[in-house]
């Protein structure tokens, strides 16, 4: 505050000591908000666990699988000192937390810190702002995130509450995908082949695939409850490669939440959610005593493609009347829809609807980008590193740039430091070519172009990008999400997006938000947001084998001119390359 102003007029001397006791007034007599520092610590470890009768070394932090939950009120910060004590290098990526003005915290390897070394430290911090609900932290460097991830949940202020009577019992659900073996080697002959990786063995909830498959029935997930209980289920979806359906058996689920914004509550018996997607889900034990399936197995939408199309299941077990558990009876298995009901899906993302909230959804667009998602191909000589469709290796892009990042730095440091020569910023606004993108695409048009290309936005600019899911290969339904940010879903529909018709059907009045959007198969979804968060944000296809393919690009959001709105300065120890 100035105070050399006041010397001028012999009144205000008079007039600040008065205005200082009533704002000192004004600060006692308001509710105490107490916002927290929570310190956590995560040792990134190797760890023996055994899954589906055989046992293998994991990455694990703390020894714990899936690792630690994170909770903490909207308004507090966190500090979480991660050391490695693996081989392989890691990040930590706080998955949808919005990290405001400090990038350095975000986590995703070579887009805003090098990765932590064997042997090295880094200590995240960050502050929860304006978010309550279901997010989740996991590694962002290699497909270390198959077994390095955890539940992050934000609570309401004290002064606060959920817009729903708070329930008796409340619950992480993480979904997961387990490999029999090491996921590094997974990862690396798919990346030597070019081909497809292997599926997975099983899914897992809560890190147990649960009693479906061989050894597994001693170590199920079981979720007691009393008649009368309101239950909280947070489904994570943490999953490597799959979207996943999900539903307990005879209760009806009430959605409350998704990705930590609440919507209006809804009923549906099953809920599909992509990989990065949280939904919140409420029941009530109103069913007889007895045991019932929570269960999850795949929604895998491309065509003629391998899944792993097992089943995971935990237990939702009613207490007896005369106190012990329902445990003899075989549980109550619910239906399921088919791998590849995208009509279920549909009915089930067409219900979603926000609460009306202090942030509205920009009406007028400064920024009306375009980009198509999807896989390709490089074509190769046959031989050990050909072993995709057709002489061919996997490739995927967004508007035929296929991202390739950079190893000796990263591109926040780059972008900070005025580095030259490692990103251009170029990046097509849409897509360089104008195709039938669900149509029959012609070979030509198979074969992306390799690059470190990024896509500039003006502070405060109120962004539209149109996600057009292609039918190179196969059309599939992409999970894309959005580092930095959450942001309005305002559309969605099938086939090719038509910018005469389709914005007439947007929902500008209460569309639900979210960070990670699940573009329909073999068509599009629009997303809105206002660009209020300087920095460099990765956006990308929440599949890893996708990812790992180049499906993304990153945005750089400039500073803007007033206060806080500003990247603010590296941490000493962020790691070097
Ligand atoms: Cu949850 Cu870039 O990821």
């Amino acid at each position: 505050m100035e105070a050399s102003s006041s010397s001028s007029s012999s009144s205000s001397s008079y007039i600040a000591p008065l205005f200082l006791f009533l704002l000192q007034l004004l600060f006692f007599a308001a509710p105490m908000e107490c916002a927290e520092t929570h310190y956590h610590n995560f040792i990134v470890q190797e760890t023996a666990v055994n899954r589906l009768c055989k046992s293998h070394n994991i990455i694990t932090v703390n020894g714990q699988f899936p690792g630690p939950t994170i909770s903490a009120r909207n308004g507090d910060s966190l500090v979480i000192r991660v050391t490695n004590r693996a081989r392989y290098n890691i990040t930590i990526h706080w998955h949808g937390i919005r990290q405001m003005r400090t990038p350095w915290a975000d986590g995703p390897e070579y887009v805003t810190q090098c990765p932590i070394r064997p042997g090295g430290t880094y200590t995240y911090r960050f502050t929860l702002e304006n978010q309550e609900g279901t997010l989740w932290w996991h590694a962002h460097s290699k497909w270390l995130r198959a077994t390095v991830y955890g539940a992050l949940i934000i609570f309401p202020k004290s002064s606060s509450s959920f817009p729903f009577s708070t329930p008796k019992i409340d619950v992480p659900i993480i979904l997961g995908e387990w490999w029999n073996r090491n996921i590094v080697d997974v990862m690396r002959q798919a990346m030597f082949t070019g081909a497809a990786p292997n599926v997975s063995d099983a899914y897992t909830i809560n890190g147990q695939p649960g009693d479906l498959y061989p050894c597994s029935s001693q170590s199920t997930v079981r979720i007691p409850v009393s008649q009368g209980d309101t239950v909280l289920l947070r489904v994570i979806n943490a999953a490597l490669n799959q979207q996943l359906f999900f539903s307990v058996a005879n209760h009806k689920l009430t959605v409350v939440g998704a990705d930590a914004a609440y919507n209006k509550p809804f009923a549906t018996n099953v809920i599909m959610v992509g990989p990065g997607q949280t939904t919140n889900v409420l029941l009530t034990a109103d069913q007889p005593p007895a045991r019932y399936y929570i269960a999850a197995r795949a929604y895998a939408s491309a065509q003629n493609a391998p899944f792993d199309n097992t089943t995971t299941t935990a237990v939702l077990e009613y207490r007896t009347s005369a106190g012990g558990q329902s445990t003899s009876s075989r549980p109550v298995m619910p239906q399921l829809p088919a791998f590849n009901d995208t009509a279920t899906v549909t009915a089930f993302t067409g219900k979603f609807r926000g609460l009306p909230s202090v942030a509205k959804v920009p009406t007028k667009v400064d920024e009306n980008l375009f980009f198509t998602v999807g896989l390709g191909f490089v074509n190769c000589t046959p031989g050990p590193r050909c072993q995709g469709p057709n002489n061919t290796r996997f490739a995927a892009s967004m508007n035929n740039v296929s991202m390739v990042l950079p190893t000796k730095t990263s591109l926040l440091q780059a972008y900070y430091q005025n580095t030259p020569g490692v990103f251009t910023t170029d990046f097509p606004p849409v897509p360089p070519v104008v195709f039938d993108y669900t149509g029959n695409v012609s070979r030509g048009l198979w074969q992306p172009k390799f690059g470190t290309k990024l896509y500039k936005l003006k502070f405060g600019s109120n962004v539209q990008i149109v996600l057009q899911d292609t039918a190179i290969f196969s059309t599939e339904d992409h999970p894309i999400h959005l580092h930095g940010y959450h942001f309005f879903v305002v559309g969605q529909g099938f086939g090719n997006f038509n910018a005469k018709s389709d914005p007439s059907k947007f929902n500008l009045v209460d569309p639900p938000v979210r960070n990670t959007i699940d573009v329909p198969v073999g068509g599009w979804a629009v997303i809105r947001f206002v660009a209020d968060n300087p920095g460099v944000w990765l956006f990308h296809c929440h599949i890893d084998a996708h990812l790992a393919w180049g499906l993304g690009m990153s945005f750089i959001v400039e500073n803007g001119n007033g206060k806080s709105q500003s990247v603010e300065p590296p941490p000493a120890d962020l790691p070097q390359c």
